[in-house]
């Protein structure tokens, strides 16, 4: 199946972008510790409270669920009237959303990660022949600065290794249908995240680029 990418993510599959800088809201833990969590596990021991689901139901299961590519994701209403600056985070960017949900993340160790808990994510399970394709990115809501997603290449094989730092407000799309990724978390408190499916285009091209990180050296 042919879907459109983005050139910037062809080399390396990430790109981490300016931080968060409160456009839309200052990060307040009133947002993510009020919701409804989902007992879910993916890349370790896991709590998701999902802002926007296939149907606008608490349901944090594929889309192709209910026969939807991970796009047209619809508002649950009793979440995000919790959320107003992370909503307004996912809206500012035109590009379709899907899922958009928040991690809770439990603390673990960097063997875990390793040896257990590296995945590769089904993105573009139904989307349409010729749709763009479907990538993730990460709004880092608690601070976190020991903590990094692990991001590989080739699942065991650490030499294809990247990290991707985490201290609050950070922002990065990851393509992660193709890279293997889970999050080293050692901290003794969750570290929350806010997740949304993009799809490929024009729009998601445009956010990105308002964010990308001035080159060393450039004068504004
Ligand atoms: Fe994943």
């Amino acid at each position: 199946m042919a879907h459109p990418k983005l050139d910037i993510l062809e080399e390396k599959g990430f790109v981490i972008l300016r931080p968060y800088e409160g456009e839309y809201g200052p990060l307040d833990p009133r947002e993510w510790e009020s919701l409804e969590y989902i007992d879910w596990k993916s890349g370790g021991d896991t709590n998701f409270a999902p802002l926007a689901s296939a149907t606008g139901e608490m349901d944090v299961k594929g889309f192709w669920d209910h026969g939807k590519p991970d796009k047209d994701g619809i508002w649950i209403p009793s979440q995000v009237e919790k959320t107003p600056t992370l909503r307004r985070w996912v809206e500012a960017n035109k590009a379709r959303f899907g899922r958009v949900r928040i991690i809770k993340l439990q603390p673990n160790t960097y063997e875990a990660v390793s040896a257990r808990y590296m995945h590769q994510d089904d993105n573009n399970r139904l989307n349409p022949d010729g749709e763009g394709y479907v990538v993730r990115a990460w709004l880092n809501l608690t601070d976190d600065p020991d903590s990094y997603m692990v991001v590989r290449e080739v699942r065991d094989d650490p030499a294809t290794e990247s990290h991707i730092p985490l201290p609050q407000g950070a922002q990065f799309v990851v393509d992660t249908e193709r890279l293997w990724h889970a999050v080293y978390h050692p901290g003794n408190a969750p570290r929350y995240a806010l997740i949304t499916s993009w799809e490929s285009g024009p729009e998601l091209q445009r956010w990105i680029d308002e964010r990308l990180p001035t080159p060393v050296g450039a004068s504004a």
